[in-house]
C-alpha cells in the first residue's frame, strides 16, 4: 500500500534546506486538503499559504520552531470561531449550485445544520471547527509525503500573533496549526536518522469480533 510507504518516509523536519517547493505542488497539497472530509461538509476552516520570509519571521516571533522561518512555504490552518446562519446559508447555496438542486429540496439538510450548529456555545463551535482543521492537516501530511515534500506540523507558535499578522480576526478566523513545507537539510537535520517511535499495533488497536 503506497500510503504506508509514504507515511513511513515522512518525519517531522527540524531543519529545512533552502530548496523551494514548486508552486504547482503547493497547490496540489492545498487541493488535497480541500478534498478532506469535514463534519456536515461545512469546511469551517481556511488555509493561508505564506511564502514570504518577512511574514514568516513575524509569524515565528519567539517560537522555538525555527522551521516557521526556514521553510519554503507555510500553510496556516485557521478555523472559524463560530458558525453563523449566513455561513450555513452560503454553504447550502453552494450545494444547490454544484448539485443542481433547488434550495427547497435542501431545506431539511439546512435545518439540521442550523439546529446542530447554532445551538452550540462559542467555545463548542470553535473547538468543533478546529477539529475539522486537524483532519485537513492529516491529509496534507499524506499528500506532501506522496510528492516527496517534507513537512513540520506545528502547534508551537503564538496564535494571537499569527491572527494579527494575517488579519484573521476580522474574518472571524483564528489560527490553530501551521504546516511548514520544504525539503530536509540532509546534513543538519538531527531528526533524519532517528527511528519512528510508534506503539505496537496490537496495543494501539483493538479488534472486537
Ligand atoms: C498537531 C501537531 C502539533 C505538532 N507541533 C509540533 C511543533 O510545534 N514543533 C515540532 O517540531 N513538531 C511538532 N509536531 C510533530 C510531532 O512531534 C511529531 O509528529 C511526532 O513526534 C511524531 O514524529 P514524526 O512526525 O516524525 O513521525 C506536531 C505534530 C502534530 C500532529
Amino acid at each position: 500500500m503506497k500510503s504506508l510507504e509514504h507515511l513511513s518516509w515522512r518525519y517531522t523536519v527540524k531543519k529545512f534546506s533552502n530548496q523551494k517547493v514548486d508552486q504547482e505542488n503547493v497547490e496540489k497539497i492545498v487541493e488535497a486538503i480541500n478534498l478532506s472530509a469535514s463534519s456536515g461538509g461545512l469546511q469551517p476552516y481556511r488555509v493561508i499559504v505564506v511564502e514570504n520570509k518577512e511574514v514568516q519571521k513575524r509569524l515565528r516571533a519567539d517560537s522555538f520552531n525555527a522551521q516557521i522561518e526556514e521553510a519554503s512555504h507555510l500553510l496556516v490552518f485557521a478555523s472559524y470561531k463560530k458558525m453563523t446562519k449566513e455561513y450555513i446559508t452560503e454553504f447550502m447555496e453552494l450545494n444547490s449550485k454544484v448539485r443542481n438542486m433547488p434550495m427547497s429540496e435542501l431545506e431539511d439538510y439546512k435545518s439540521a445544520l442550523e439546529f446542530y450548529h447554532l445551538n452550540k456555545t462559542e467555545e463548542e463551535s470553535a473547538i468543533w471547527a478546529a477539529k475539522q482543521a486537524y483532519i485537513g492537516l492529516g491529509t496534507a501530511l499524506i499528500a506532501a509525503a506522496e510528492l516527496q515534500i517534507d513537512t513540520t506540523p506545528m502547534e508551537g507558535f503564538d496564535p494571537e500573533i499569527a491572527n494579527k499578522v494575517l488579519g484573521l480576526k476580522e474574518k472571524g478566523l483564528q489560527s490553530v496549526l501551521i504546516l511548514a513545507l520544504g525539503y530536509r537539510d540532509l546534513e543538519n537535520d538531527w531528526n533524519i536518522e532517528l527511528k519512528k517511535v510508534r506503539l505496537p499495533i496490537n496495543e494501539f488497536s483493538t479488534i472486537i469480533k
